[in-house]
């Protein structure tokens, strides 16, 4: 066979796979979305995903701590979360509720139902506790099972708390990807104290970080105590958590008393409110940020 032959033959494979290929993408166009999907669960906020970049610039895991028997609480958190899905711009933020052991016959069902519905759930294996090591148990449990595909960065916040996902994945966008403290820095009153911490309404560790607080014998040694300032410990005497970012004013409690430098009035440049802890103070929050300013008027109901 001549080399101008041969060439031809060449040609015409490529050609024909070529053709097969395209021809297979215009039949099954949702097969090739799907697939690049499938890391996400149903439920996950993925913020879908410009056809040209697949890959999120970055991925997050929010880790709100709740109790199995918090149904309603959870009910409406995640329901907070669900109407921001399309606004995590080009970034992946995944919301995930975390508790540990179900204790009863009735969680075993309910909880059972949840999982089937909205893959939200991460159990861990620990017994419910406050100050008691779960957040050590949450940070390396993640790390554990996520390691074949790990997130960027994992957050760690409560059931009290609102998130604004737009506003979260803008501040980390253009962040360092390791050793990376993210939150708000407590006490605020004094800035310059050694032994400062994120506060336990929410804070994000990089990867990295979540790894080292898994494999450290420190942490898991001193894994009781109060739980913001015991991670604060962990990082601070292992040298960690050199990136500090301190959200400071756009993370703040709701302002049910006076200005303090930890409270203050709802503002449009919100990352974050925390102790959110009746539906009253998440209504008004949720009014505030227009979440249910879409809904179109029907002749099915009337709300004011
Ligand atoms: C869960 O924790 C218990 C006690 O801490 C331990 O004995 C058990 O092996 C753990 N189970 C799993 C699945 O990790
Ligand atoms: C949690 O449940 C798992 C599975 O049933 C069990 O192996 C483990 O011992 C329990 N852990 C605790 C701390 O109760
Ligand atoms: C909510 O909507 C109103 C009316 O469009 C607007 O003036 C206000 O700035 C919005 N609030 C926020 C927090 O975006």
């Amino acid at each position: 066979m001549n080399s101008s032959s041969h060439s031809k033959i060449v040609s015409f494979i490529l050609l024909t796979s070529a053709m097969v290929v395209l021809l297979f993408f215009f039949m099954r166009p949702n097969e090739f979305r799907l697939r690049s999907m499938s890391t996400s669960s149903p439920s996950s906020l993925t913020s879908f995903m410009a056809p040209v970049t697949p890959k999120p610039d970055f991925r997050l895991l929010i880790g709100v701590l709740t109790v199995p028997d918090s149904y309603e609480r959870r009910h409406l958190v995640r329901h907070a979360y669900a109407l921001q899905s399309n606004l995590a711009g080009p970034s992946q933020i995944d919301i995930r509720f975390v508790f540990c052991n179900l204790t009863n016959e009735e969680q075993r069902v309910l909880i059972a139902m949840e999982i089937l519905l909205y893959d939200d759930i991460i159990i861990l294996n620990c017994t419910e506790n406050m100050n008691d090591g779960k957040t050590y148990t949450y940070f390396s449990s993640v790390r554990h099972k996520f390691d074949e595909n790990p997130y960027d960065y994992v957050m760690k916040t409560d059931d009290d708390a609102y998130f604004r996902l737009d506003k979260l994945g803008e501040s980390l966008r253009g962040l360092p990807r390791e050793d990376v403290y993210y939150g708000f820095g407590t006490p605020c009153d004094k800035p310059g104290a050694q032994w400062r911490y994120m506060s336990g309404m929410g804070y994000i560790l990089s990867w990295d970080l979540v790894e080292w607080i898994a494999s450290s014998e420190k942490a898991r040694e001193h894994r009781v105590g109060i739980e913001d300032l015991t991670t604060g410990s962990w990082l601070r005497e292992g040298g960690r958590g050199r990136n500090w970012f301190d959200m400071r004013p756009a993370m703040y409690d709701y302002p049910d008393g006076p200005p303090l430098c930890y409270r203050h009035e709802l503002v449009a440049d919100t990352i974050g409110v925390h102790k959110l802890k009746t539906n009253l103070k998440w209504a008004r929050t949720l009014k505030y940020f227009n979440v249910t300013a879409g809904l179109k008027p029907s002749k099915l109901y009337h709300i004011d």
